[in-house]
């Protein structure tokens, strides 16, 4: 019995080969942690809000490569579309959609349109766009629209982010739906700007971690999924020390180093990953990759 481990990991553990077990420490993980349960909760609330004139909205906002999209995504993948049987209706609850690298009003219609796999001919003005993506996301009974990146649209010029800024407000008051819209903290302070929509839209931070409870919890939860025969202690002091410093407090690079340490505790069969293993992995924190790039 490994009891270190989850026993999904451990059956996992007993039926693959070490470049099976590489292969799938390669592979998205999830974990849900405290603040992504709070988050998910907070978008349950919203998803059965009833609809009014004034549907609340929420602003994830939080620095990239610390979990924001990944939360999204699966809540999105909890609420697939469904069939009523009674009716034969068809139900979309939840849309998420990517904003695209420009604020371009016609492209970020054809992101909703194209994640509706509803065609669109490139001749069509903004405007029968945005009629045809409020037909659909009301036929498709779509409860809440998650836009992330959001920052990429509200960027550029004061003109054009005001231009984003109408957008968002036309397809809440339309739709009478809940947006929910993530994002960098330049996406806040556009959204700022605007008093009318910054009532509208309640802020949450994902925040970045910190030598706490909760980290140690985030580690001890990792180790129940990483693929090794023995246990690490990724909560001993030092060790967990070691792993928020290296990531600067993000998810994302946690997860990255993990990922690097479990691989060489396979390869070289120590099958544990400790302070020594973490000094052997090629790894730059990411401030440490800015400086390479202008040195
Ligand atoms: N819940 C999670 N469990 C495990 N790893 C996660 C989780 N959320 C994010 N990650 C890791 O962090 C990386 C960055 O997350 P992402 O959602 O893309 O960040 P953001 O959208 O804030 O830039 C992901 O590629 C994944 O490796
Ligand atoms: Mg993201």
């Amino acid at each position: 019995m490994m009891t270190h481990l989850h026993p999904k990991t451990e059956e996992l553990i007993n039926n693959s080969s070490d470049k099976e077990r590489i292969n799938l420490l390669k592979k998205p993980k999830w974990i849900g942690y405290t603040g992504a349960k709070i988050i998910h909760k907070k978008l349950e609330e919203l998803r059965d809000y009833p609809t009014n004139l004034r549907m609340p909205n929420l602003l994830l906002v939080g620095d990239s490569n610390n979990g924001k999209t990944a939360l999204l995504n699966k809540f999105t993948e909890l609420n697939k579309s469904f069939i009523k049987e009674e009716t034969q209706e068809l139900f979309l609850p939840v849309l998420m959609v990517q904003s695209p690298p420009e604020p371009d009003e016609k492209r970020f219609y054809n992101a909703i349109l194209e994640s509706l796999h509803s065609p669109y001919r490139s001749s069509e003005k903004a405007e029968l766009r945005q009629q045809r993506v409020i037909h659909l996301l009301n036929k498709l009974n779509v409860k809440l629209l998650i836009i992330d990146e959001i920052q990429h649209v509200l960027a550029g010029t004061v003109s054009k982010q005001r231009l984003f800024l109408n957008v968002l407000k036309y397809l809440s008051n339309e739709l009478k739906i809940s947006l929910v819209c993530s994002g960098t903290r330049e996406a806040f302070n556009a959204i700022q700007t605007d008093p009318q929509l910054a009532n509208r839209f309640e802020p949450k931070v994902l925040s970045k971690w910190h030598n706490d409870e909760e980290f140690l919890r985030l580690l001890a939860s990792f180790e129940r999924i990483l693929p090794l025969k023995k246990p690490s202690f990724l909560i001993e002091d030092s060790v967990s020390k070691i792993i928020l410093s290296k990531s600067e407090g993000l998810l994302g690079e946690v997860s990255k180093i993990l990922e690097l340490a479990s691989i060489y505790a396979i390869e070289t069969g120590v099958e544990s990953i400790s302070k020594s293993v973490l000094s052997k992995i090629d790894y730059t924190p990411p401030s440490e990759r800015k400086k390479m790039i202008f040195r």
